[in-house]
């Protein structure tokens, strides 16, 4: 089976958040099952363009509305990531270094979903499966059925699986306009609430929609920002599949970014010394536990309830915890966390930015990772630190739902809460301060975390199932 991905994210090429990193593993794993999976996605400015080699695959000419543009597909010349990534370039469009955030993304994610589906209408032998990542794929399904000159990529099977429903390509009507020539009795497609809603055409016209869990799929039809009724009548098509992780690139035994290794046997010696490096490094005390939260500082993960939370955490324990804060985002939020390394030195730090490395590093060194999203379509931070030996304490929602166990149930081993409010996070917080003074307790749960396996190759088929179904 031929599988071709379109994203605007890709790990490495391009990540801003857990998509990235789904794209940039799911096709390898299905290609481990014999699948031909590959990815297209847009040609941006990345370090990993300029560092990688690359061929030209195809040289195309088309239309967005009465600008007429040029675009290349480049592939990647060694195939090292495990499948085929191609790039879209689009001059002056696409080549630029971010992957969001610009006054145009509407009409550069427009070009993009544009370039696709007429790059894939000139090859010869057409692939079997278009599977869609998020709003910005999102017409692709619309455009494969309804324009003109698409035609005959009418039969090809099309999948859209939603990574966060929050945001949805909503754009002016008179966007419409733009888009290849297409069948107007399709009109309501296209349209939500007269807006043209790219996540609510990619949920109408797909042939399958999935997400990242199962509780996330049925919450989508009471809280998925105005999409609810949409979700209830296309629920026939709808299914939830649970994210798996990456197990080479997240593995605490041969982790490149993580000085000390360690596995199930020796985490004893491992994650403590990663502890003390961290600690040393960000002046905290190596004695008492140590919090993280790793993620974008923004409502979603209501991280806007964390200074009020640590600092009362803080206060009612008398400093029995150190917290470390890694995120970026919301410039309020930014600077609330960055005043509290003046409240607290010695038991909290942060590093305002999104780096790799110091991931790896926390998840490697923590003993807790904290997760109070409000929403969680998946969540993967709590899959690499069940990996990593650092017990997740989240909110019951979404795929945080689906993948821990309070450790107050039989077989949990975690730390569950209801609400994203402070109270909720400084209870949590002393239940984790008792557990880590209960050392047998704590390694027993660390192993327990250790041995659960939420790698792809655990739920690949998933998806292959899903295809063959089509
Ligand atoms: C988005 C979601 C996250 C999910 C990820 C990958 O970032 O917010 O919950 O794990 O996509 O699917």
């Amino acid at each position: 089976m031929v599988v071709v991905h379109v994203s605007a994210e890709c790990y490495p090429m391009a990540k801003a958040g857990g998509l990235g990193d789904v794209v940039g593993a799911l096709p390898k794993y299905q290609k481990k099952l014999g699948d031909e999976a590959m990815v297209v996605m847009p040609m941006y400015a990345t370090p990993f363009l300029k560092n990688n080699e690359w061929d030209t695959q195809f040289k195309g000419k088309t239309n967005l509305g009465d600008w007429f543009f040029e675009y290349t597909i480049i592939k990647e010349r060694t195939g090292k990531l495990g499948y085929s990534l191609y790039l879209v370039d689009i001059h002056g469009l696409l080549d630029r270094p971010q992957i969001y955030g610009y006054d145009d993304d509407a009409d550069r994610f427009l070009g993009f979903q544009i370039a696709v589906v007429n790059w894939l209408s000139h090859w010869e032998k057409l692939p079997d499966i278009i599977h869609c990542h998020d709003h910005q794929a999102g017409l692709i399904a619309f455009m494969m059925r309804y324009c003109y000159d698409y035609e005959k990529l009418k039969g090809i099977k099309t999948l859209i699986t939603i990574h966060n429903a929050q945001y949805h390509g909503v754009m002016n009507w008179s966007k419409s306009n733009v888009l290849p020539k297409w069948d107007s009795w399709k009109q309501g497609l296209l349209e939500w609430n007269h807006q043209i809603n790219s996540l609510a055409t990619g949920i109408k016209c797909a042939d399958k929609v999935t997400t990242v869990s199962e509780t996330y799929m049925r919450q989508l039809k009471y809280q998925s920002n105005g999409l609810e009724s949409l979700f209830e009548n296309e629920q026939a098509k709808c299914q939830g599949i649970l994210n798996g992780i990456d197990n080479e690139i997240w593995n605490p035994a041969s982790d490149p970014m993580v000085q000390f290794h360690y596995d199930k046997d020796s985490f004893m010696v491992g994650k403590q010394k990663n502890k003390d490096a961290i600690c040393a490094k960000y002046h905290l005390d190596r004695t008492k536990p140590l919090i993280v939260f790793i993620g974008r500082l923004v409502g979603e993960k209501a991280a806007d309830v964390l200074p009020g939370a640590i600092q009362h955490a803080l206060d009612k324990t008398k400093g029995g915890a150190n917290f470390f804060v890694i995120g970026a985002g919301d410039t309020a939020i930014e600077s609330a966390l960055n005043y509290l390394t003046q409240l607290f030195p010695g038991n909290y730090n942060c590093w305002m930015g999104y780096d790799e490395k110091i991931g790896h590093e926390a998840y490697a060194g923590a003993d807790f990772l904290l997760m109070p999203s409000r929403v969680e379509p998946c969540g993967l931070n709590q899959m690499y630190a069940l990996r990593y030996g650092t017990i997740p304490m989240v909110r019951d929602t979404g795929g945080l739902h689906d993948t821990v166990i309070d450790m107050g149930d039989p077989n949990g081993f975690g730390i569950k809460f209801l609400n994203a409010d402070e109270q909720d996070i400084v209870y949590s917080v002393q239940r984790a301060i008792e557990l880590y003074e209960d050392k047998d307790k704590m390694t027993k749960l660390i192993q327990q975390c250790m041995s659960i396996d939420h790698s792809w190759e655990s739920v690949v088929h998933e998806y292959k199932k899903v295809y063959e179904s089509l």
